[in-house]
């Protein structure tokens, strides 16, 4: 009787079969014209590390803190702030669309300083977006309908790898202002005055706060205030990305100075901000996105106009990382101790910056590594051509990407000596 029924449910199934075949191929072809993607530069170095077995081999092209043993680092403020919020057995009702106000306030705060004229005037907005990126994307999309100037967004050259797409796929046109001078693997500041008396009034320019990402270069005070004056000059609207603050110097205050320095000259700002470094925050996509305008009613007007761009984006953003970093900003003991936690892990940084080249000094290399221990932040643009690069991972299991730059904070006192072996032979 089984036997029966089987056969019926085959001798049906058979007679489906061609109409199945219909349908898959019918499928199939939705995306049959679509062509493969090109894998992510950088996850892609993480996937050829991954299959490494050599047991010195160094991931450095991930922009990712680690302590001296090279393991992810949580710190404590963070655990201690979890800690304290579970104990709260809060809701998880929806944020309103612009975040967590306490994290909001904390977040603008921390950028402009607590006595800042901005912020005792009420002429800004602040939401809180989806860490560093979403920041800037809806900075992006924000310019995109309501800048009354021109799409052109001036980027340094080069710029972190996702400015491109984020302003690209906004709306915006890409332009660029000379930034890196290889020749002495420091700031151009000459070709950049140049470039930017040259931008169309109205145009935006993007300035990375402090700890420029990719080169690790960053203009000094008096620079940044010569920049300053011609960007008034020139009319242009200033979107400052500041992703690392508190992680170029191990001071927060001073990382900020720009910023503060621009608002101080009558720049109205847009301003991104990201807690994945500075916090560790990482994956719980933690940032900010300001707006300075000329009074309180624009403040407001822009606000409105942020919640109507965002609502159909995500709605509103998640409230953990919120919790969290506004917990450590708020709480006098918790953000004493995170002030101390960001000076730490800059000042390891600078002290396998000054490791490195010591090193490279005591193999013998007779080239100049002052730019090493002279740049600034997470990463170093060492130099290497794509050739060296390539032999440093082929015989060194060095991993980075193909432009010369390395994440300092991958290297460690176990390891910086390897590095400065595998540097040193490739660039003989
Ligand atoms: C210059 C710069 N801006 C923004 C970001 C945004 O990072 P996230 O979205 O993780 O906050 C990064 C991260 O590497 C960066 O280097």
């Amino acid at each position: 009787m089984a036997l029966l029924k089987s056969s019926k449910v085959i001798s049906s199934l058979g007679n489906i079969s061609p109409s199945l075949g219909v349908l898959s191929s019918r499928h199939s072809s939705w995306w049959g014209g679509l062509q493969m993607g090109p894998p992510d530069p950088i996850l892609g170095v993480t996937e050829a590390f991954k299959r490494d077995t050599n047991p010195k081999k160094m991931n450095l092209g991930v922009g990712a803190y680690r302590d001296d043993q090279g393991k992810p680092f949580v710190l404590s403020c963070v655990r201690k702030a979890e800690a304290l919020i579970a104990a709260k057995q809060l809701d998880k009702e929806y944020l309103p669309i612009g975040g967590l106000g306490e994290f909001s306030k904390a977040c603008a705060q921390l950028a402009l300083g607590a006595e800042s004229e901005v912020l005792k005037s009420g002429r800004n907005i602040t939401v809180q977006t989806i860490s560093g990126t979403g920041s800037l994307r809806i900075g992006a999309n924000f310019l995109a309908r309501f800048h009354e100037g021109s799409r052109d967004v001036y980027l340094p050259k080069p710029s972190w790898g996702n400015h491109t797409p984020i302003f690209r796929d906004a709306g915006m046109q890409l332009k660029g202002y000379r930034y890196y001078d290889p020749s002495t693997c420091g700031f151009d500041f000459k070709g950049a005055l140049e470039d930017i008396s040259k931008i169309p009034e109205k145009s935006v320019i993007l300035l990375h706060a402090c700890a420029h990402n990719p080169t690790g270069v960053d203009p000094r005070p008096e620079q940044w205030k010569e920049i300053a004056d011609l960007v008034k000059q020139k009319n242009l609207l200033v979107f400052f990305d500041m992703a690392y603050q508190g992680f170029a110097s191990g001071d927060i205050d001073r990382d900020a100075w720009a910023v503060r320095h621009f608002i101080e000259q009558g720049h109205n700002i847009v301003l991104s901000q990201s807690f994945a470094k500075n916090m560790g925050l990482y994956g719980e996509r933690v940032g900010g996105f300001t707006v300075v305008c000329k009074d309180a009613d624009e403040a407001k007007r822009v606000e409105s106009q942020l919640k109507i761009l965002i609502r159909p984006i995500y709605s509103n953003p998640p409230m953990n990382g919120a919790r969290i970093a506004a917990t450590i900003l708020n709480t006098p003991d918790l953000r004493s101790l995170w002030l101390e936690e960001v000076h730490g892990m800059a000042n390891r940084i600078i002290k396998m910056r000054e490791q490195l080249a010591a090193g490279l000094k005591s193999q013998g290399s007779s080239h100049n590594w002052q730019h090493v221990i002279d740049q600034i932040g997470m990463f170093c643009f060492t130099g290497l051509k794509p050739e060296q690069v390539e032999r440093l991972t082929k015989e060194f299991s060095v991993y980075m990407t193909k432009d010369g730059r390395i994440s300092m904070a991958g290297v460690t006192s176990g390891n910086v000596g390897h590095l400065a072996e595998g540097i040193h032979a490739v660039t003989k």
